[in-house]
């Protein structure tokens, strides 16, 4: 079976290296010469809106899928025409836009901070007039590790601020004090039959994807499971769904959904009995799901801009490198690796070994 995927990054890569032992074969398209998912299929290097190689992809394989959601909608209505494209057009139209995604989430009466659709300063002005400070105003479509969104804390952030990002439509949302910020990384196949892995704590710094604990019978789990739940069913999802919520007061708070595997979600390679990528990878190609069952403990830890020493690295108990082989580049996620353990304190100091490594 040949899969086309949209997108030649880590996330196309770590399909690659799930799909090969199941028999699959990949193709990405992807304009950048130096897509790192490049080595593991085919590169059809080229720009999303390019016909003639949408064309060519979906003539070459047996369906399509993405691995980022700011594809444009006319890519995948194009493609749908030819060939089997999951997640939906429908599901992605609607998880990359933040108004349409927490329209969803109010629709489905899933808690989500406040929010309002801002067109101009004047809708900027009016919103913060309502929601009140702080809240942060994000754009609604294109926003990435933190990237077209910035924190309004006094009545001088809001002045210009709309410009600031663009004059783009944008969505104010009320700040929400957390106490702490939790993902759920589901899977749901062509059948409906869904899948849910264990929730997961993440740590962010500067918008960015820090750190990733994987739970053990986390207390909000049935909660969570309910919400995406409720999502994927609206959707009539296929494929790998990750869920972000804030935790406050003891309940969830419904920050934003991912159409496709998630940074969240990495410790799966080695920590659950299934990985988030070969699950995302059953459920396209209409194959039984596998186990979200965790093997063990297990933390991720991303690495920004450079990778430390390999052997170094590699040295520490338990420890999985990835290495996406990308260039160095300021705040780029160019690899991860995954410590596991049999039981959390040790777990913990696995991962200080780690942050060690990243802070020399
Ligand atoms: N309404 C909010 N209140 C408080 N913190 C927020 C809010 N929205 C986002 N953040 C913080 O910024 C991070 C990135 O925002 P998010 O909306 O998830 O965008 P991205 O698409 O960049 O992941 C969140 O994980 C959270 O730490
Ligand atoms: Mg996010």
């Amino acid at each position: 079976m040949k899969i086309g995927v949209i997108g030649g990054g880590q996330l196309g890569r770590m399909l690659a290296l799930a799909g090969t032992p199941l028999g699959m074969n990949f193709a990405f398209l992807d304009p950048a010469p130096d897509a790192c998912a490049a080595s593991l299929g085919e590169h059809l290097r080229a720009d999303y809106g390019d016909q003639d190689h949408l064309r060519q992809l979906a003539d070459e394989v047996d369906l399509v899928t993405f691995e980022f959601e700011s594809v444009p909608a006319e890519t995948v209505a194009f493609l749908s025409q030819f060939v089997p494209v999951y997640p939906s057009a429908e599901a992605l139209r609607i998880a990359r836009d933040r108004w349409f995604e927490k329209s969803m989430f109010k629709d489905l009466g899933i808690p989500t901070p406040a929010f309002a659709d801002i067109q101009s300063q004047a809708d900027l002005d009016a919103a913060v007039a309502s929601i009140g400070l702080p809240a942060v105003l994000k754009t609604r479509t294109l926003g990435y590790d933190g990237k077209g969104q910035k924190v309004l804390r006094t009545a001088a952030d809001v002045v210009g601020t709309f410009a600031e990002l663009g004059s783009v439509p944008c969505l104010l949302e009320g700040f929400v004090s957390f106490t702490g910020e939790v993902s759920l990384i589901a899977v749901r196949a062509r059948d409906g039959e869904t899948r849910f892995y264990p929730l997961v704590h993440n740590t962010h710094e500067s918008g960015i994807l820090r750190l990733s604990v994987a739970s053990s019978e986390h207390p909000l789990q049935a909660l969570a499971e309910d919400y995406a739940g409720r999502v994927l069913k609206q959707l009539d999802y296929v494929g790998v769904l990750a869920f972000e919520f804030f935790e406050v007061d003891g309940g969830l708070k419904a920050n934003e959904i991912a159409p496709r595997v998630h940074n969240s979600g990495h410790w799966t390679i080695e920590g659950a009995e299934c990985s988030q990528f070969e699950n995302h990878l059953r459920a396209v190609a209409g194959l039984p799901l596998g186990s979200t069952a965790k093997v063990g403990e297990s933390a991720m830890l991303n690495f920004i801009g450079e990778v430390p020493p390999v052997d170094k690295v590699i040295s520490i108990d338990d420890c999985h490198l990835h290495h996406y082989g990308k260039a160095f580049k300021v705040g780029r996620k160019v690899g991860h690796a995954t410590v596991r353990s049999a039981d959390m304190a040790t777990l913990q100091a696995q991962v200080k070994q780690v942050e060690a490594l990243i802070k020399a």
